[in-house]
């Protein structure tokens, strides 16, 4: 009994730790201190708007590919670096244009990525 209930909270634990934290297509990463609503980040979302893995984990806007798979959570991010261009401001300036198409801002467009309960 002991055993089974240690086996079924390491199967559990397990499972959250390997789906939690992964963003390739077809998953999502929870910021989850929004303050005015937490910010889901969609994988697919991005890939369908021709968006590529390296676009963004190129080690400058985020880590690359290979330091990705040792990062835990995560990062702990801010509108002041957002709107300075970085991470994902690096694209949500209102002047790149990924696919033909500019990528919407941060500013004035605060619904479109945080998402009130
Ligand atoms: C629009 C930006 C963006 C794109 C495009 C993107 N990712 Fe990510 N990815 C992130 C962010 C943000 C994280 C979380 C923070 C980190 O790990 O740097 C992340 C994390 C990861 C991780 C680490 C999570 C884990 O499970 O350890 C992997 C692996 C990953 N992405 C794979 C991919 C692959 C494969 C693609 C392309 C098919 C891709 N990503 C495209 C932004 C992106
Ligand atoms: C490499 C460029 C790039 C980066 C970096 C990036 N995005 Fe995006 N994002 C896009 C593109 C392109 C689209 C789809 C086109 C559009 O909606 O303007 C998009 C769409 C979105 C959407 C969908 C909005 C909707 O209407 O459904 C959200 C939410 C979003 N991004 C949040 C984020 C967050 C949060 C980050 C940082 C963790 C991030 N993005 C980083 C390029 C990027
Ligand atoms: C491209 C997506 C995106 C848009 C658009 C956006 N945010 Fe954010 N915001 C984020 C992410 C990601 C975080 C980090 C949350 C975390 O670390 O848990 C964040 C964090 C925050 C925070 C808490 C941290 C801090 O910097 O104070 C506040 C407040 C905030 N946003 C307000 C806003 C307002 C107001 C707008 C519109 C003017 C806005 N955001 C538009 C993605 C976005």
């Amino acid at each position: 009994m002991k055993a089974t209930t240690i086996a079924l909270v390491v199967i559990i634990s397990l499972v959250f730790v390997s789906t939690a934290f992964s963003v390739p297509p077809g998953k999502t990463l929870t910021f989850p201190d929004g303050k005015i609503g937490k910010v889901v980040f969609d994988g697919k979302k991005h890939k369908d708007a021709g968006v590529k893995c390296k676009d963004c984990h190129n080690g400058t806007i985020f880590p690359s590919m290979k330091d990705a798979k040792a990062v835990v959570g995560p990062p702990v991010l801010t509108m002041k670096d957002l709107n300075a261009g970085k991470y994902c401001g690096a694209c949500h300036n209102g002047t790149t244009e990924i696919n033909g198409k500019v990528v919407f801002k941060t500013k004035g467009t605060c619904k479109k990525c945080h998402i009130k309960e």
